[in-house]
């Protein structure tokens, strides 16, 4: 904890996305992770990488891929982050988030620091299908009523902004908020093609004819939350191709792709194997040798992800940091909201 909060202050991470497969059972227009096949680590290499890490001063990890539900493991794994006290939000698809799944993940979680955010980016079927490239709404659906109901677990509900759903934000926010869930978005990223994937059709207008799709995340980024509403003046400022400065790389975030390798984000490929050596000892190194690509790549081709720009977001924004996390602390306390 001392650790984090020393970290935040100090410009070192907090935040780890986690990839722990690749393998997928859905097939995304707008990402690539799907197509590739890289190993896994054995739970020995992730409790070894986990352990280094919490003495690094990570406090949350983001348990993606890939679909971290299609790994038998995956409640092996969130019990070792459990156990070393990490707050773990698993980020799924819905589709195999079935009751049993939720018990599952509820007997893990110990602490209450284990939340789920399903990835919903539409209500009609047709355009489900056309985004997520498989015919899975109604078990989305069905599970995120589940999830709503589920009385241990917190969770939430995500969506990408495309060129065929922005005009869903709205009707999205009331679905999600009426079930009691909360409910974020942030626009198609298509700029580097190494965990996205260019889908020209799902592209989103840059710089010209943006403001009806700056219109509707501006009505309902307000209506989410302070915090939330800082994240989409950013976003906002990167579909203008306004400059953004520095981006969350090795600041505020790192990535570990499935094989236990780490990586400044999910757009970058990982290259240096935390199953061999500790990130503490070879910290300052690997920063050092970064610093350059990254800056290139934040200044040439941004993007704009929860995870590559959400703490740099709220920590640039302190009053509204400190606003939005007092109304987060008491709307938990009287049982009004359901995540963050
Ligand atoms: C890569 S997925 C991994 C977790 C899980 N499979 C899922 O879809 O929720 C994490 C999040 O990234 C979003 N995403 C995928 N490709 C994207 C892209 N090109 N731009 C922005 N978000 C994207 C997904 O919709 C999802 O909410
Ligand atoms: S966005 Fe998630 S669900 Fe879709 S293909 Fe990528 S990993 Fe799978
Ligand atoms: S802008 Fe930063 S987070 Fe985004 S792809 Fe480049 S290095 Fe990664």
């Amino acid at each position: 904890m001392w650790k984090s909060l020393f970290n935040a202050f100090t410009g070192k991470p907090t935040l780890c996305v986690y990839d722990v497969t690749t393998r997928c059972n859905s097939r995304c227009a707008m990402c690539s992770i799907w197509k590739r096949r890289e190993k896994e680590m054995s739970l020995k290499d992730v409790e070894k990488v986990f352990n280094d890490l919490k003495k690094f001063g990570i406090h949350t990890i983001f348990l993606q891929g890939g679909d971290p539900l299609v790994k038998k493991e995956v409640f092996d794994v969130i019990k070792i982050l459990d156990d070393l006290k990490f707050d773990v939000n698993v980020i799924t698809n819905g589709i195999l988030l079935s009751e049993k799944t939720l018990e599952k993940l509820d007997m893990a979680n110990t602490r209450g620091k284990i939340t789920v955010t399903v990835s919903l980016d539409t209500l009609d079927r047709k355009v489900y299908k056309r985004i997520r490239g498989v015919d899975k709404f109604d078990i989305v659906i069905k599970n995120i009523k589940a999830l709503s109901k589920h009385k241990g677990l917190k969770g939430g509900v995500h969506a990408t902004i495309t060129s065929i759903n922005y005009k869903e934000m709205e009707k999205l926010h009331e679905f999600v908020h009426g079930l009691g869930l909360c409910f974020t978005f942030n626009s198609y990223n298509d700029n580097r093609n190494y965990a996205s994937a260019s889908d020209k059709k799902l592209d989103l207008p840059k710089k010209g004819n943006i403001e009806d799709v700056i219109a509707e995340m501006e009505k309902v980024g307000n209506k989410i939350s302070p915090l939330h509403s800082a994240f989409i003046k950013g976003n906002i400022k990167y579909l203008r191709g306004e400059e953004l400065g520095p981006c969350d790389a090795f600041t505020n975030s790192i990535r570990i792709d499935s094989e236990g390798k780490l990586s400044p984000c999910l757009e970058l490929p990982a290259f240096f194997d935390l199953k061999k050596i500790d990130i503490n000892s070879e910290w300052k190194d690997v920063k050092k040798k970064m610093q350059c690509p990254i800056k290139r790549c934040y200044t040439k081709t941004p993007c704009y992800y929860g995870c590559t720009r959400g703490v740099g977001a709220v920590k640039g924004n302190l009053p509204t940091m400190i606003r939005g996390l007092s109304e987060a602390t008491v709307q938990e306390f009287f049982g009004k909201g359901k995540f963050r």
